[in-house]
């Protein structure tokens, strides 16, 4: 299971809530949840992943707040089931881009990657995913997640990639799209998983700050939104035999 932007506090509880039952009924194996925004205001922090961690989630992935909050930095390093965007160009930049799980016996590779239309300058996608997937030839099972703003580039790394990993499924839109699919090689995929957080919200933010940035066009400090909750997410059917997708369901849950 792959899960979208888990987005402030309501995102974490509300994930909270959801989970436990959701893995239960759909006999989930593994869960990935992206939670670069899982912190009150923005970014990440060791208390929003613990909590993350602790509803249920096996990894957390990330992308351009990552970095946000220096307090995640030592917990990038430290611990086993975070990673961030694996194309970061320094050497020296907090955490790893890829980590290997077992999943009752068989080798699970989880992979984070970013994009470059519209967002910082990084190591190219490309070539950066290429030189992963050679560091995890030995997994069964290998997912990435495309923490991407275009589309284009999304589709276009999943066409890349179809055939040689298990799954792609792109994040940072907080908007689920609904082309989830297999793609010709056997590849699963989905432009955008969503978000988990407030539904009316500008991705998670209070609309009303949203707007008035918009209308002012001066910097205003985000705020996260609150009330009623969705969370939006994919599971992927994987076949650890041929480390291909049978099937893809999307899925929005809401209160
Ligand atoms: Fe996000
Ligand atoms: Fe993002």
């Amino acid at each position: 299971m792959a899960i979208g932007d888990v987005v402030g506090r309501v995102g974490v509880d509300f994930l909270k809530l959801k989970l436990p039952s959701l893995k239960k009924d759909y006999e989930i194996d593994f869960v990935i949840a992206n939670g670069e925004n899982s912190a009150e205001g923005n970014g990440i922090v060791p208390i929003s992943a613990n909590k993350i961690l602790n509803a249920g989630v096996d990894v957390i992935t990330g992308g351009n707040h990552t970095f946000r909050r220096r307090e995640i930095f030592p917990y990038l390093n430290e611990n086993q089931r975070i990673i961030r965007p694996i194309n970061y160009p320094s050497e020296s930049t907090p955490g790893v881009g890829m980590r290997k799980f077992k999943v009752r016996d068989i080798s699970v590779c989880v992979i984070n990657l970013i994009g470059v239309v519209y967002m910082e300058c990084v190591d190219l996608p490309l070539t950066a995913i290429d030189k992963a997937i050679e560091k995890c030839n030995d997994c069964a099972v290998k997912i990435v997640d495309f923490h991407a703003e275009a589309t284009a580039e999304k589709l276009a790394l999943g066409y890349y990639l179809d055939g040689r990993v298990s799954a792609v499924f792109g994040t940072h839109t907080h908007v689920q799209t609904s082309d989830e699919c297999v793609l010709p090689k056997g590849t699963g995929y989905i432009t955008d998983v969503g978000m988990t957080g407030p539904i009316h919200s500008v991705l998670g933010v209070k609309k009303e700050i949203s707007i008035r940035r918009m209308k002012e066009r001066i910097p205003v400090r985000f705020e996260n939104a609150d009330g009623p909750c969705k969370m939006e997410c994919v599971i992927f059917d994987i076949d650890e035999n041929t480390g291909l997708t049978r099937s893809v369901q999307r899925l929005r849950v809401s209160d």
